[in-house]
């Protein structure tokens, strides 16, 4: 008669606690991704946070990927012959349209993840008053996407372990340190400068200038990060890149359950690529404290992390430190040199200036690091390019504790996107000109005459300011430098400005420039 009763209580038992533990999992499951998110959804709007309405799983996802080819086609026909600066609704089309529905502040989802956005500086300067460096979070879906890129370096590390690295980490980019980098970075722009001298000689001008600059910057950032060079170097820098193209390249979608099985293959790939890059890194800082020992010194921000240390960083935050460095320091310092070009190359007019300021700065003798703060006029131009095309075209945070703005809360766990891009762009806050390059603005003011001093914000705001940005204002200076001195350059007919967001703000086609000697 009763056979399962009969034969296995064993099985039954089995069964049992199967059909428990499956509960469980679904429980936990469902609290997660169904009852926190509509709790989180509720508390916001009773908050007064209002925003696009999101649907289940993708959250606001669907609208964001439907948005940006319509918006930008539109956009592009309009502006691939005449270049716009107003680009926001180019490269983020969605937010300006939810900006003209919900205002500058307002909440939209990634998946099941809510994120408050934010582009009005004075909400972000109540807002950041009351919170301490440390006592700001990382989101913690970026955090897990980007795992293999900057695992617990100082870009994501939280609390009390992000004053300890950030203590650490500030000596290493002292000016007695950069000093010693400038001949790497000299070097490195040198040779990119004959390459292109045998090419215009062998009667090509015309130069892909983004990938040029992204090829000496990741040499510049691999020399001065971890003084790597030949064989090694090469497949160091060739990994990391590999490994940011196969987590960025793919269809993400960021903040959605089970969404990583999706891209299972690209992250497999990428995680495999980091394991190699782990490896050679590892062989690297070996060798080098080897060195260290025997008195080697090196000036590279690794040597005087393993210098100044002596021991309070393990390999593997030694490793992501390193990572962190070349990810967060080379396609940032590229790209603004990269936008600068461009600019440079539609305004003939400060090419000239700024060959004068070279002219009387230095001269013809060598670059010294000491003379560099008196290039003025390519400081102005400097923020000009990083207002207008910020490389880092947002930052984001997620909230450790209830936040209270002007008597709303921002509760416990809600991600921050501060969208950097629309403050630089906003009207209000810089006055009719906002779209013109107009370097002058910077003239005595660091702010460009903004209205709020939040509202500049290149390298990020408070405590988590950028800790690489004299190391790239010297490398900025350098490369600029030696180029103006040695060509003039123009823009190519092949040009089509789409200025496009990929983690961060590039040229979606390139930057086709013509380069004559002078
Ligand atoms: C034009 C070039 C650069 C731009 C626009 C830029 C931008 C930024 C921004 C916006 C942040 C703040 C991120 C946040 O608050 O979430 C940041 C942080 C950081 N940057 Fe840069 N950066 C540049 C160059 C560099 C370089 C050359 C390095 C290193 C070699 C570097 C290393 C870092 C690190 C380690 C952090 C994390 C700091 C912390 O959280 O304490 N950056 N950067
Ligand atoms: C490259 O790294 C290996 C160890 O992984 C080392 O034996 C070799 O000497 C290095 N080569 C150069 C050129 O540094
Ligand atoms: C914020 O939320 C996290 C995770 O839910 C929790 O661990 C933490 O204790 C909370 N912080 C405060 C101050 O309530
Ligand atoms: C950059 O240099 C200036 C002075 O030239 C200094 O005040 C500032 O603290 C430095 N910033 C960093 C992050 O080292």
């Amino acid at each position: 008669m009763d056979l399962f009763l009969d034969v296995s209580p064993f099985w039954y038992m089995f069964f049992n606690v199967f059909v428990v533990v499956l509960s469980l999992m679904f429980l936990k499951l469902f609290l997660r991704c169904w009852i926190l998110p509509v709790r989180a959804q509720k508390k916001l709007g009773e908050n007064g946070f209002s925003g696009p309405p999101p649907s289940f799983p993708l959250g606001n996802l669907n609208d964001m990927k439907k948005l940006k080819p319509a918006l930008v086609m539109e956009e592009t026909s309009k502006s691939s012959t005449i270049i716009n600066h107003a680009i926001h609704s180019i490269a983020l089309p969605h937010f300006a349209l939810w900006q003209q529905q919900y205002g500058k502040v307002f909440v939209y989802w990634l998946g099941i993840e809510p994120f408050v956005y934010v582009a009005d500086p004075e909400f972000l300067s109540v807002m950041s008053k009351g919170v301490l460096g440390k006592s700001w979070g990382k989101p913690n879906v970026f955090k897990k996407d980007r795992e293999p890129m900057f695992g617990t370096g100082l870009l994501m590390v939280e609390g009390d372990d992000w004053t300890r690295h950030r203590h650490i980490i500030t000596p290493a980019f002292g000016h007695v340190n950069l000093k010693a980098m400038k001949s790497m970075m000299v070097e490195s722009t040198n040779n990119m400068l004959d390459r292109w001298a045998m090419q215009i000689n062998s009667g090509n001008p015309e130069f892909d200038m983004e990938n040029e600059i992204i090829g000496t910057a990741g040499e510049i950032i691999a020399k001065t990060s971890f003084g790597v060079k030949g064989e090694n170097g090469t497949q160091v820098l060739k990994n990391l890149r590999a490994m940011q193209f196969a987590l960025f390249n793919s269809n993400r979608y960021v903040g959605v359950p089970f969404s990583n099985i999706l891209a299972f293959k690209q992250n497999r790939k990428a995680s495999k690529l980091g394991e190699e890059i782990d490896g050679l890194l590892l062989s690297i800082i070996n060798e080098r404290k080897r060195s260290v020992l025997e008195g080697d010194d090196h000036h590279d921000l690794l040597g005087m992390l393993l210098k100044a240390d002596k021991g309070k960083f393990t390999a593997t935050e030694l490793i992501d430190e390193c990572k962190t460095f070349f990810f967060a320091g080379h396609e940032t310092t590229a790209l603004a040199l990269t936008w600068t070009f461009m600019l440079l190359a539609m305004h003939p007019e400060w090419q000239e200036t700024l060959r004068d300021e070279i002219r009387q700065v230095i001269g013809d003798s060598e670059i010294e690091y000491n003379k560099l703060a008196g290039l003025k006029k390519m400081s102005w131009v400097m923020n000009e390019v990083l207002r207008l095309y910020p490389p880092a075209p947002n930052t984001q945070r997620q909230a450790r504790k209830d936040i209270e703005v002007n008597g709303r809360v921002i509760p416990n766990g809600t991600n921050i996107w501060i969208d950097v891009v629309a403050m630089h762009h906003d009207a209000e806050l810089w006055g009719d000109d906002v779209n013109k390059f107009k370097p002058e603005r910077f003239d005595g003011d660091l702010h460009g005459g903004c209205k709020n001093k939040m509202g500049f914000m290149p390298f990020g705001f408070g405590g988590r300011m950028c800790i690489g940005r004299n190391l790239t204002t010297m490398e900025y200076k350098i490369v600029l430098s030696l180029v103006l001195s040695r060509f003039e350059i123009s823009v190519s007919p092949g040009y089509r400005h789409s200025p496009e967001y990929m983690l961060s703000l590039r040229p979606a086609y390139g930057l086709p420039l013509i380069v004559r000697p002078l």
